[in-house]
Parts: structure tokens; sequence; C-alpha cells
């Protein structure tokens, strides 16, 4: 959790190293590959460094990236037991009460804003919460340290791709590891492998810095995420709630890790 920041959510969660500030100037990272994909059908891309001029869309690719998912975790709330005993109970107890169909009618209407309202706000908070930490300076939080980096993905001069990595800033932990962070790929852009690419970009970077694994969130919202990660290999080490509040709507943290082969046992 960020000190003062209100709870941590479950996307690709807020860097442990950051809140202890990464600091220094702009390194290379060694770990950097350069992906070219084209078909018939599909644009080319290639994926690279961020640079500053990349803010403007990787904010928005953050933003649309975490909004999509309020449809998900809206009809997640509708349908939990405690919400249809509120929508069902509540009105038929103010039916018996006042007698009022109407009174009825206006209180179930007037728990669905609600309903949209607690399945928004969270990942409106997460957008927040992420661009006061760690994304409010990119280039400072994941490029000034040889261990960390920022890759998008571009295809005709726009950012259509995003990932980073951190390393896990884990005292009691006896390997290295590296955390991924902030997966997102454009709408238009999606299926076409770009987002397989970038997770590729990180297993690489993170062999290159001799890491043993590499980790990240997500959670039980982001179904896409959760196939592509276990089709790239991903194993769930386990599940969690990040605050009383995702226990109270059923939305899980969940924690994966890629264990990368030694160095002798070939490529990716
Ligand atoms: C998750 C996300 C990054 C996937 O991006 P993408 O570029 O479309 O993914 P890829 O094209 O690389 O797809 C790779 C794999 O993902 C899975 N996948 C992709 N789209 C899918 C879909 N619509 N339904 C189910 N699985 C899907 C498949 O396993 C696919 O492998 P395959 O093509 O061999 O079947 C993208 O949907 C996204 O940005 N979502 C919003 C932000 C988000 O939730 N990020 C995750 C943070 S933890």
């Amino acid at each position: 959790m960020v000190p003062g920041e209100g709870p941590k959510l479950w996307t690709c969660g807020l860097p442990e190293a950051w809140h202890k500030g990464v600091q220094g100037g702009l390194a290379l990272s060694p770990g950097l590959r350069y992906f070219r994909h084209r078909s018939l059908s599909m644009a080319p891309y290639h994926i690279r460094k961020y640079q500053e001029s990349d803010r403007k869309w990787v904010v928005r690719l953050l933003s649309q990236g975490m909004a999509e998912h309020i449809p998900a975790t809206f009809w997640q709330l509708l349908k939990l037991p405690r919400t249809l005993i509120l929508l069902l109970g509540g009105p038929l107890a103010l039916l018996l009460v006042s007698g009022s169909w109407l009174l009825a009618l206006m209180f179930s209407l007037s728990l669905l804003p609600a309903l949209w309202f607690l399945a928004k706000k969270p990942w409106m908070d997460y957008v927040d919460t992420v661009l006061r930490t760690d994304m409010s300076d990119i280039t400072k939080s994941y490029l000034s340290e040889p261990d960390s980096c920022f890759w998008v993905a571009e295809s005709e001069e726009k950012v259509v791709g995003m990932v980073g990595a951190l390393p896990v800033d884990d005292p009691t932990l006896k390997e290295k590891r590296l955390q991924l962070f902030h997966l997102s790929v454009d709408s238009e852009h999606r299926c076409q492998g770009i987002a397989k690419a970038l997770i590729r970009t990180v297993l690489q970077f993170a062999r290159d810095q001799d890491c043993s694994a590499v980790v990240l969130d997500t959670s039980n919202i982001q179904l896409t995420a959760l196939s592509l990660y276990q089709s790239m290999g991903f194993q769930k080490t386990g599940q969690s709630f990040s605050c009383m509040w995702a226990r109270l709507v059923a939305h899980i943290t969940i924690h994966f890790i890629y264990r990368l082969p030694s160095s002798q046992a070939g490529g990716l």
C-alpha cells in the first residue's frame, strides 16, 4: 500500500521499489530486444524503450486499459448473492413497510448507479495513484537504474502497448526477481501478439539481469490477462484480497510467477 494513498489495488500493482524511491541517472538497459511483426492484415510494430515524448500515449493506455474493466466489475458485483439480496430484498421490504410500488422501484433503480460507482471507483483510484507514484516520472522510476526498464510497442508512429519492470525489493528473498507492471495494449491492436512480445521482452531482460523469476499480480476480473499469462507459462502462486473493499466485492488479486530457465538451458 502506498503510504497515505489508500489501498493498493489488483491490477499490475504498484511497484514496491517505487516506494523505496528509485534514484539515479538514465542508464541503458542491456536486456532491450527489438521485435518486428508483419502480416498482411496487421500493421508492423516494434518494441523500444520508453521516451518522454511517449507520455501522453502511455497515460492513455493506462486509463483506457483500466476503464475497460468497469463493466465486468459491475456485472460481477450484480451477481454476488449479497447484491441480489439487496436488490430484491430491499425493495420488497420497502413495499411491505410503505405499500408503495413506486418507492420500491425507485429504491431498486437508485442502487444500480451506486453499484456502477462502486465498480468504477477502484479502477479510477488506481489510475490516479499510479499517475501520482511510479508513473508520475517514468524515466526516474524505471529508467534510472540498469535493473529496471519500461518499454513501449510502437506502430505507425503511435504507442500501442507498454510494460514496465522493476526488481522485487524483498530482503527475505534468496533470489533475484523482477516484477512486471502496467502491461497494456491499445484495443485496436489486440490479438496481434503485442502483449506476448512485451512479456517476452521483460523475460529476456530478467534473464540478462540474472534473475531467477518474474512475478506479477493481476485479478480475477482481467480474464484476457489471466489466459495470456497462463498460456505463456506463468504459474499461479496464490491469491489475496488487496483491501476490505476487494473482499466485499469478491475481487481477487492473483499472483503469478514465471521461473526462468538457467542461462545454460537455452532461449525463452
Ligand atoms: C491483456 C492484454 C494486454 C492482451 O493484449 P494482446 O496484445 O491482445 O495479447 P496477445 O495478442 O499477445 O495475446 C496473447 C494471448 O492472450 C490471450 N488472449 C488475447 N486476447 C484474448 C481474448 N480476447 N480472450 C481470451 N484470451 C485472449 C491468448 O492466450 C493469446 O494467445 P493466442 O493468441 O496464442 O491464443 C490486453 O487485452 C489489454 O491491454 N487489456 C487491458 C489492460 C490489462 O488488463 N492489462 C493486464 C494487466 S495485469
